[in-house]
């Protein structure tokens, strides 16, 4: 094995270490602009005034800041793990970014709307339920958690399709390496289900209204209503 090249076992990933990380994102999932449109959009249906709302693994604070737009009374609030992020956030009155872990995070409360895109699959799969239920619980009546995940197809032949055409779209922005070494990078933290497994997860949590309102390959969007 030569020196360029990444061993299984070496875990020194962080999001908060890579540069630009909003246009990195923006090149690593097909079609991410659109998707954020859509989650805006359909923002407008649930954010009340006098309430929270909440992004969980919120990086920057781009969505944030975009679903805050004419809305001074109302609360947002950004949980993100990664300090590193805490220099690209700039907070305002009603704008605050919280860092902690999710899973030591237990007020989430009055909120009309919860967005998570592309955190919950770095969740241990044995506490997803769990975290599930602390959303559900913070929500209040007719509010909305829309979330987006990476998710694996149940079928080993369109698993194996999609995750080829994934790699067709990242080599347009990555190079081959690029490509692998992040594939090491997230086999250890990313444990994304089937889009089957996050249904039943959020019915048992109490979600009665789910839909996927956005899919590309493996990536998706789904709102599930209280
Ligand atoms: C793939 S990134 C997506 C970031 C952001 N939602 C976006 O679309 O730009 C996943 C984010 O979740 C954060 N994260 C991962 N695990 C977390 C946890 N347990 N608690 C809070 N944030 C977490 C990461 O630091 C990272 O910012």
């Amino acid at each position: 094995m030569n020196d360029n090249t990444k061993e299984s076992g070496e875990h020194s990933f962080s999001f908060g270490s890579i540069d630009n990380f909003d246009e990195h994102i923006d090149q690593s999932i097909p079609h991410y602009s659109t998707m954020n449109n859509n989650i805006v959009a359909l923002s407008d249906y649930f954010i009340d005034e006098e309430t929270n709302v909440y992004d969980i693994g919120c990086s920057t604070g781009k969505l944030l800041k975009r679903l805050k737009v004419g809305r001074n009374k109302t609360n947002f609030i950004g949980l993100e793990i990664n300090e590193n992020f805490t220099k690209d956030f700039i907070q305002e009155k009603n704008l605050s970014l919280i860092n902690k872990d999710l899973l030591e995070f237990d007020d989430f409360h009055n909120a009309s709307l919860i967005t998570s895109v592309f955190t919950l699959q770095f969740v241990p799969q044995k506490d997803r339920q769990a975290i599930l239920e602390k959303i559900y619980n913070g929500l209040n009546k007719g509010g909305a958690f829309i979330f987006s995940e990476k998710v694996i197809a149940k079928s080993a032949k369109i698993e194996n399709m999609l995750t080829f055409l994934y790699y067709d779209f990242k080599k347009k922005s990555f190079s081959e390496k690029e490509i692998l070494d992040k594939e090491i990078d997230l086999r250890s933290i990313m444990k994304p289900v089937t889009i089957e497994d996050n249904f039943i997860m959020l019915k048992k949590a109490g979600f009665k209204d789910i839909e996927i309102i956005w899919r590309n390959f493996n990536f998706l969007s789904i709102v599930a209503i209280k």
